[in-house]
Parts: C-alpha cells; structure tokens; sequence
C-alpha cells in the first residue's frame, strides 16, 4: 500500500495503539487521539505518530481533530472509528445518563466526525473508513442494553455509509471483533496466547485496507481459534 494519511480515534491504548504502531512502521502518516494527554504522548514518541488530545463525543475536539489532520498531513485517507466506551448493566437497573454518555462517544461521536471528514474524501474521489463494531453487535447479551446496542447501531451506520459512499470510491468497513486482551473495560493483565490480541485486529484492519481499491470487505468478524485451549 502507497503511502497514507490515518486518522485513528482512541491511539493511546489497545486496538488504536497497535494499529498506529502497525501503520507507522508500514511507512504512513498518523494522527491519533485519546482524552489523555500522558497515554498519548507515550505512543506518539514510540511511534512518530502525532498525538492530539481529543474526545469524540464533543463536537469542538472533532472539528479541531479535522483541522490538525489538515495541518499535519493535508488531509486524511484513512479514518478508523476505534474510540468507544464501555458501560454494562441490567434492564430495571439502567443508570440513563450513563447510557447516553455512551452512545455520545460510541455513536453520535462517531457519526459527527465522520462527518466531518466525508467531505474532503469526497471532493479527493478516494477514502478508507473503517468502523469498530464488535460481536457485541450482532448477538444481544445479558447487561449488554447500552453497549450492544451502541455496536448494532454502528453495523447499522456503516451498511448506510456503504450505500451512500461507494459511488464516490469511498470503503466503509466495520470490524466485529471478540474478546481482545486489551485494558477495556477496566481489565488489567490478561495475557492467554489462545485468545486475541490488539495486534490481531490491527493486522486484520491493515488487511482490509491493503486490498486492491476495487475491492473491499463490508464487514470483518474476529475470533480466536481455540480460546479453550489450556495449553
Ligand atoms: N477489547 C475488546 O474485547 C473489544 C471487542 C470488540 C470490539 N472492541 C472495540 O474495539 C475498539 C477499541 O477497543 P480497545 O479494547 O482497544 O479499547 P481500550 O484499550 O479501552 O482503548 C480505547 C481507546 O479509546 C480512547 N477513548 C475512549 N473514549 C474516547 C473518546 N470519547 N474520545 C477519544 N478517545 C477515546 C482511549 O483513550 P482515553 O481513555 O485516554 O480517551 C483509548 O485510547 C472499541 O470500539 C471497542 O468497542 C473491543
């Protein structure tokens, strides 16, 4: 793949972190964002990536996001929706604010950027956007009411993208991944060589985006071969 510019949401940690590691050392320009500053900084110096203090779910950081990318790289190629935030609990016990909060980042942030970034891909003839679902998305679960539906909603979106983006030569891809060992949801250490890792998703997105401009994958599922293995 020819040089490109990446926007990642949500580069501090994780899938976003492995995915700007993978991206820089493949040769591309990349801006990526978290709302803390410390996080950040550590992979924008590993990485050569810039590093922006940014939160999704607020309209001002997006458009700012926008203007730094124009800055940096003059432009974006490649936007990958990855920030997202996490929040469990059972219907009659649902806290509603806690629920919007969610659906600020994981949704309406989403879509308000993206939205800020479909313009110039469109007026460029060219674009790679590639949306983290989850299989959160495609099967309810127990305590899943916010979190599922936030993924649903972003399979969702990304069929509509699809529909609407194809015509200018713009991919829109989700990724459904399953359990990844990462920090989410408050998780620390987890470390099962049978179970995915953020690189497995970073590789997977990377694979996506080295097909050939007249082709592209929709939709992406994720899972690990043999996570009951003991060995
Ligand atoms: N881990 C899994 O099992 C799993 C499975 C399926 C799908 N996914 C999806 O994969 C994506 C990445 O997950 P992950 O496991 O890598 O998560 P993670 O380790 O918790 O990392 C999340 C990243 O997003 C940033 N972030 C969170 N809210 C943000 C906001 N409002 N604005 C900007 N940045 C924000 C975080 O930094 P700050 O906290 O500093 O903002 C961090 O860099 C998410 O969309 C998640 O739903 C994860």
């Amino acid at each position: 793949m020819e040089p490109k510019r990446f926007l990642i949401t949500g580069g501090s940690q994780g899938i976003g972190a492995a995915l700007t590691g993978l991206a820089r050392a493949a040769g591309h320009a990349v801006v990526c964002t978290g709302r803390h500053e410390e996080p950040l900084a550590h992979v924008a110096s590993a990485t050569g990536a810039v590093g922006l203090v940014s939160d999704n779910s607020v309209p001002a950081d997006n458009e700012r996001t926008v203007e730094a990318c124009r800055r940096e790289m003059g432009g974006i190629d490649v936007l990958i929706n990855n920030a997202a935030s996490w929040y469990d609990a059972a219907i009659g016990e649902l806290d509603m604010d806690a629920m919007r909060r969610l659906f600020d980042s994981n949704v309406f942030g989403m879509v308000d950027l993206t939205n800020r970034v479909v313009p110039l891909m469109k007026a460029q003839g060219w674009g790679d956007i590639v949306n983290l679902s989850s299989t959160s998305g495609t099967k309810g679960r127990k305590l899943g009411t916010a979190y599922a539906a936030s993924k649903w909603a972003v399979r969702g979106i990304t069929q509509c993208w699809q529909a609407e983006l194809r015509p200018h030569s713009i991919r829109v891809v989700s990724i459904c991944p399953s359990e990844v060992q990462t920090r989410w949801g408050g998780h620390e250490g987890r470390d099962n060589p049978n179970k995915l890792y953020a690189i497995d998703i970073a590789e997977t997105i990377m694979a996506a985006l080295a097909m050939h401009p007249r082709a592209f994958w929709p939709e992406l599922s994720v899972f690990a071969t043999n996570p009951w293995s003991e060995q």
